[in-house]
């Protein structure tokens, strides 16, 4: 393996208290940090407007910061190693007018490095048809939902996806759908998951107006806001309830969440000093399921969702 390519064999995506402020100098997020490894899932959940999608912009390089730093295994990130980055945005932006393969087979011709062989780039294309489950629709036109001829949204979806696996991403930025690949460090936004998606994710950050409510695993996080009084009733979609308790949110929480702040930054301290870094990976806590798993469950929904 090279040098390179150990690089990323186990890519540690770190976000460092990142701050952002518009133009005329509001504050949007304050001060959030996260760590996502390969082949785990984080989801990043709040109310519309808390940033998220503002937070995943800046991990994908397409906004600056005004404070703070996004790094890979320790290292600022830099145009290099943006290309190890793959972001699907909010909204889909397709062109209506080619069919799903042209669609998926452009984004490799014009992104993928010119090392990559035609065979080679067509086989990438094909496994992501496959993959993602486009081989029924893979000559439709991706058409104007306005005219309601063309592919559905959960289709559309999958196909920006297929476009960005394409360049074999090492972590894959999904804003809102629920979707992944193995090997890739995935942190990703979902406003409302279902009850059965929640247990799903290994990582969870909760954002209430641009500040972290919650950051751990997403077990821990119905234990630790039962422990500070907030248990979630029986038969209640945790997602849902750690939404209304955000919306509500005071000080309630302030003592705890300083602590796990301190928690955090002395973890994030190890995770980014490269000797300490495999300690710190091997007490990450035991997820609950494997990747694998989570993405055969998280891309059924999609798959159903597209139907
Ligand atoms: N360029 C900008 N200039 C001014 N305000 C902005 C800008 N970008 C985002 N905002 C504001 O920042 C806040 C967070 O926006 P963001 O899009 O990150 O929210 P979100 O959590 O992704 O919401 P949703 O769930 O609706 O997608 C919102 O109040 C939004 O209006
Ligand atoms: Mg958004």
């Amino acid at each position: 393996m090279s040098q390179h390519e150990n690089f990323i064999a186990d890519t540690l995506l770190s976000f460092h208290d990142i701050s952002w402020k518009t133009e005329d100098g509001k504050s949007i997020l304050h001060g959030v940090s996260g760590v996502v490894q390969a082949g785990k899932v984080m989801a990043i959940m709040g109310a519309s407007g808390s940033g998220k999608t503002t937070l995943l912009q800046i991990l994908a390089g397409q906004r600056q910061q005004s404070e703070g730093a996004v790094r890979i295994n320790g290292e600022d990130m830099n145009r290099a190693m943006k290309r190890y980055l793959g972001m699907v945005p909010q909204e889909d932006v397709l062109l209506p007018t080619v069919t799903v393969e042209e669609a998926i087979s452009f984004s490799a011709a014009i992104r993928m490095p010119s090392n990559v062989s035609e065979e080679e780039r067509k086989q990438l294309v094909e496994q992501q048809v496959a993959d993602l489950g486009l081989q029924s629709i893979r000559s439709s036109r991706i058409g104007d939902p306005r005219r309601r001829k063309g592919i559905s949204g959960g289709e559309k979806k999958r196909v920006s996806i297929a476009m960005e696996m394409v360049h074999r991403p090492r972590v894959l930025l999904l804003d809102e759908p629920t979707s992944g690949s193995s090997n890739v460090a995935v942190a990703f936004t979902i406003h409302q998951p279902s009850s059965r998606d929640f247990h799903l994710f290994d990582k969870l950050l909760l954002l209430s107006e641009g500040r972290t409510a919650y950051y751990g695993s997403a077990r821990g996080a119905l234990a630790h806001f039962e422990a500070v009084g907030h248990a979630c009733p029986e038969f209640t979609n945790p997602a849902e309830f750690f939404l209304d308790l955000l919306s509500g949110f005071d000080v309630v929480l302030e003592e705890e969440l300083e602590q796990a702040e301190e928690q955090r930054s002395r973890a994030l301290q190890r995770a980014s000093s490269s000797a300490d870094k495999r300690k710190f990976l091997a007490n990450e806590e035991n997820f609950a399921t494997t990747f694998t798993e989570q993405f055969v469950l998280l891309f059924s929904e999609l798959r159903l969702e597209g139907v």
